[in-house]
């Protein structure tokens, strides 16, 4: 039997993804190497139409917290100022990474079920400035909430504030104006909503950002990798075989349809899911236009723990999400990305019948 993985990313890869795995081994000072590499970086500003001369796509080998890591601690100048949107455990880690960094900022929190209060945000961009960046995650992975980039970006623009996404779980499925939004970078993934594996990671930023970006990091220095990967040249060894599957999984992503229909596809199983659950009493815990079609949150049944409830399902062939810090006790997650097909969400949902019969 083959176990599905319905936590929000490594994903079930296709077939075809998996293969291109298994190609030559390659020196990553070759020609071919930076084929790839040029591949790559041109198809992940297509995902979103973007022009390259204004914008770059810098990959890096690192998980999806090493480009946050690199987008905050590269594009925040030295004398800028940070505003963090907290309401999730993904929020609280940016504002780890500026603390880290020793980065001036200033954080919003927000109950981890709130969605972003803008009249707050707004009052602590006028009282607390002059702001550099605003940072923010667009889809906070810890409740499955879709934050408004648009709303928060109008705030920015009015205030010659850019905004800083982590786009790690909706970069590929959601969309995302570059443009209304003012942003100036968004960090993700390979293994999420792309559908490749583990270990590439990239920043999509404005031209104009990189050439200002602060050098406070060493190994995730944004400007060096993008003046690097612009001259087909890398600073380090990449996971060669990690950008094998990335720019596999974007052709395929291309094939199928682009962002617009990985977005329908994961609305419809998002939805099946929601009202096949909410049919056997188990009521998502954000209303689904709050959410995104990624992943969704769901309050554990009465009485059934989350452990019982994962070993059920892992011995049916698939695995869940539990909730994070608090919510652990309230919640599980369920993500819809990845090699999965409609008739393996019914068999999801016949499994739960048996478990909380
Ligand atoms: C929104 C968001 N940001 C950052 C991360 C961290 O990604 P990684 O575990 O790949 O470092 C995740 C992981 O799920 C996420 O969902």
């Amino acid at each position: 039997m083959k176990t599905l993985l319905l936590n929000p990313g490594p994903v079930t890869l296709t077939d075809r993804v998996r293969q291109s795995l298994l190609q030559p081994d390659l020196c990553h000072r070759e020609s071919e190497f930076y084929d790839l590499q040029d591949e790559a970086r041109a198809r992940l500003l297509d995902v979103y139409r973007l022009d390259p001369k204004a914008w770059s796509a810098v990959l890096m080998t690192a998980s999806g917290t090493g480009a946050v890591e690199s987008m905050i601690a590269s594009l925040v100048p030295q004398e800028g100022k940070l505003l963090i949107v907290q309401n999730g455990v993904y929020g609280e880690r940016i504002a780890s990474i500026a603390k880290q960094y020793g980065i001036a900022h200033e954080i919003v929190a927000h109950d981890w079920m709130q969605a972003p209060d803008l009249a707050r945000i707004e009052a602590c961009l006028d009282a607390n400035g002059p702001f550099s960046h605003v940072a923010i995650v667009h889809h906070e992975t810890t409740t499955g909430r879709l934050n408004d980039l648009r709303a928060i970006g109008a705030s920015c623009r009015s205030r010659g504030v850019q905004l800083l996404v982590d786009a790690v779980s909706s970069f590929g499925a959601e969309a995302i104006d570059f443009e209304d939004a003012n942003i100036a970078a968004v960090a993700a993934t390979a293994n999420k909503c792309l559908h490749g594996v583990p270990g590439a990671a990239f920043v999509v930023a404005r031209r104009t950002a990189i050439e200002g970006a602060a050098s406070r990091t060493y190994y995730l220095d944004l400007a060096r990798l993008a003046k690097l990967q612009a001259q087909r040249n890398t600073p380090f060894t990449p996971s060669v075989h990690a950008y094998y599957a990335l720019v596999e999984a974007l052709r395929e992503f291309e094939e199928q349809g682009g962002l617009e229909a990985r977005h329908e596809r994961y609305a419809r199983l998002a939805e099946q899911v929601r009202s096949g659950l909410a049919s056997r009493g188990i009521a998502s815990v954000l209303p689904p236009e709050q959410s995104s079609v990624v992943l969704r949150a769901y309050a554990l049944p009465a009485g059934v723990g989350y452990e019982v409830l994962h070993d059920g399902l892992k011995a049916k062939g698939f695995v869940i999400y539990a909730g994070q810090g608090d919510l652990s006790k309230q919640l599980f997650r369920i993500s819809t990305m990845g090699e999965i097909e409609a008739a393996d969400m019914e068999r999801l949902l016949q499994a739960f019948d048996v478990l909380t019969r």
